[in-house]
């Protein structure tokens, strides 16, 4: 099923069309395996407790295999195993696995069933390969030390759950240029890294994803993307569980939950960061935000890119959770603080903050950003920071802990009518003195009232 780009969507409804793997197979013969979900309602084991196999084993050894097609049809089996410092490189080739995983955290975690798994030391080259996987299993999956695999001008087709594209793990690297990628199935991401840490490098490629929970990238570890076209069909295009991902110049699309969202799967974690420079991100959803962050303290931050939302909405942040379904929000234990910085970008939107959570939103280097910041429910913090050649338009009354703005004139401040509350008992608003003024377009700043700075409305 191939995809569409809407271009200048607001101008025109110039659209191009994107092949991607599944315009080559048979979606039909494979709907009764995209709708298979899984039991995760038991205790992951922490160690690795089935031997990795497969067919074409290779244990410290180095080969070269072209113009061949390797294929298993075996639960719990990979079709080729790299390992114990091996070094093997794979061209012109096809590779076909059908067999079920038994345990999806082994799968995880060690590549259980994976079609394609280098492990131990050992460094792949693969080129211009097709990879097509059913039932549920990674298509190339790294794991360990001083792994690494290199995929390029290769096509990776899964149908099944948890069916990665590219998976790295256990400080495992795996670095792709020139793929198309398609799953089917839910929580199979195109480009994901699992725990302990993965390492993700994507340049030049198109991902489709079309399950819930299948983001483009899934972190936790460190993902680089680079040229990247992709739509998550049911899914934001990123998930961050204690992870960095880097992005350029790509173009993506996410059609639930939110853009990007940034959370913590156990307790609250700090460090988290999403940055997106000369990109374009596109929400689908009615209510769902370009970012999203729950139950963290995480930053984002984007350099010339953009943000386009069905809902309005630019950031939120919440006391809540994604569950292991991620198809809603629960609550969780702890509110969120996210810190967004934005640099020579426009953005229109809202920033949302509920029960407990903070938003701090800097401005600079020429940005403008139309928009107000208000709580969804509960008491609600936000900073506004902006440099002097950044500007806001404003598009309701908004209060605010901490305001900043490097042009004390506000010539830079567009009201449109609407108030600016600030808290005058905050260090970083000194510099109003506690005055009111009277701001561009009619609106005035003014200090807020103790209600106001609660934040419920
Ligand atoms: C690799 O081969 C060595 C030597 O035969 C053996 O001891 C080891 O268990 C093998 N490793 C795996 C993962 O099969
Ligand atoms: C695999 O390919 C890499 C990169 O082209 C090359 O350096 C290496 O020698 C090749 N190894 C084998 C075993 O063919
Ligand atoms: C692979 O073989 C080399 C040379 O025989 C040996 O030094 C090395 O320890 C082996 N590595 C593993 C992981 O077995
Ligand atoms: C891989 O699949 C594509 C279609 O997705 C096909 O055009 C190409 O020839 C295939 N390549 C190999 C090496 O099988
Ligand atoms: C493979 O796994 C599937 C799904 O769990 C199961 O139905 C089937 O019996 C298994 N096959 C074998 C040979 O164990
Ligand atoms: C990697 O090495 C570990 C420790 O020796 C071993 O248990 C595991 O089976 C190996 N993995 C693979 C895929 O060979
Ligand atoms: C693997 O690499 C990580 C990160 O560099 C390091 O903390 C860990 O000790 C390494 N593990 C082994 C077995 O070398
Ligand atoms: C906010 O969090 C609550 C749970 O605390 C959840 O029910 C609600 O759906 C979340 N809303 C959004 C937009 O994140
Ligand atoms: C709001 O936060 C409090 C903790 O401050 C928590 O107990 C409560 O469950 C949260 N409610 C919702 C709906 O998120
Ligand atoms: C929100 O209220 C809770 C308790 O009512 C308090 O602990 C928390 O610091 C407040 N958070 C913000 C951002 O004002
Ligand atoms: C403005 O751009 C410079 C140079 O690229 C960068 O170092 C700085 O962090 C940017 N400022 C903001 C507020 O993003
Ligand atoms: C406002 O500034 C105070 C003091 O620096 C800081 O502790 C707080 O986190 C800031 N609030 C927000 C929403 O950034």
């Amino acid at each position: 099923m191939s995809f569409l780009i809407l271009l200048f969507a607001a101008v025109s409804a110039a659209t191009i069309t994107i092949l991607d793997p599944s315009d080559f197979a048979s979606l039909k013969s494979d709907a009764a395996d995209n709708v298979l979900t899984a039991n995760w309602d038991y205790a992951p084991l922490s160690y690795q407790a089935y031997a990795i196999t497969g067919p074409y084993f290779y244990n410290n050894t180095s080969k070269g295999v072209s113009h061949k097609t390797l294929s298993v049809s075996k639960n719990d089996t990979s079709v080729v195993v790299i390992t114990e410092d091996s070094h093997v490189n794979i061209s012109q080739s096809t590779v076909i696995k059908h067999g079920y995983s038994s345990d999806l955290y082994q799968s995880s975690f060690y590549g259980l069933n994976a079609a394609v798994n280098i492990a131990n030391a050992s460094v792949a080259y693969l080129e211009n390969i097709n990879v097509t996987v059913h039932n549920g299993a990674a298509n190339i999956y790294v794991y360990g030390n001083n792994s690494y695999a290199y995929i390029s001008d290769s096509s990776l087709y899964s149908s099944g759950p948890v069916s990665h594209g590219l998976y790295a793990a256990g400080y495992g690297t795996v670095v792709g240029k020139n793929l198309r990628h398609y799953s089917g199935a839910y929580r199979s991401s195109s480009f994901a890294g699992d725990s302990p840490k993965g390492y993700v490098y994507v340049y030049d490629s198109i991902a489709h994803t079309a399950g819930i929970g299948s983001a483009i990238f899934y972190g936790q570890g460190t993902v680089y993307a680079e040229n990247i076209l992709g739509y998550a069909q049911q899914a934001p295009i990123a998930f961050l569980d204690g992870s960095q991902i880097d992005i350029h110049g790509s173009d993506l699309t996410a059609g639930l939950l939110a853009g990007a969202v940034i959370f913590s799967s156990g307790t609250r974690q700090s460090g988290s960061e999403i940055s997106f420079t000369n990109c374009r991100l596109t929400v689908f959803p009615d209510d769902a935000a370009g970012l999203w962050f729950g139950n963290v303290i995480a930053s984002a931050s984007l350099v010339r890119s953009q943000i386009h939302t069905t809902s309005g909405i630019l950031v939120i942040a919440n006391h809540s959770q994604v569950t292991q379904d991620f198809n809603y929000f629960a609550d969780s234990t702890a509110a969120a603080d996210a810190t967004i910085t934005i640099s020579e970008s426009s953005l229109t939107g809202d920033l949302v903050a509920y029960n407990g959570s903070s938003i701090s939103w800097t401005l600079g280097n020429y940005s403008t950003w139309t928009g107000t910041a208000y709580s969804g429910y509960g008491n609600a913090s936000f900073s506004v920071s902006l440099d002097a050649s950044s500007s806001w338009m404003l598009t309701g009354n908004t209060v605010l802990t901490n305001f900043t703005d490097a042009d004390t004139t506000l010539s830079n401040v567009h009201s449109a009518g609407y108030n600016l509350y600030y808290d005058s008992s905050s260090s970083h608003n000194r510099w109003l003195k506690g005055a009111t003024k009277k701001m561009h377009g009619g609106g005035y700043i003014r200090p807020a009232s103790k209600l106001q700075l609660q934040g419920s409305h």
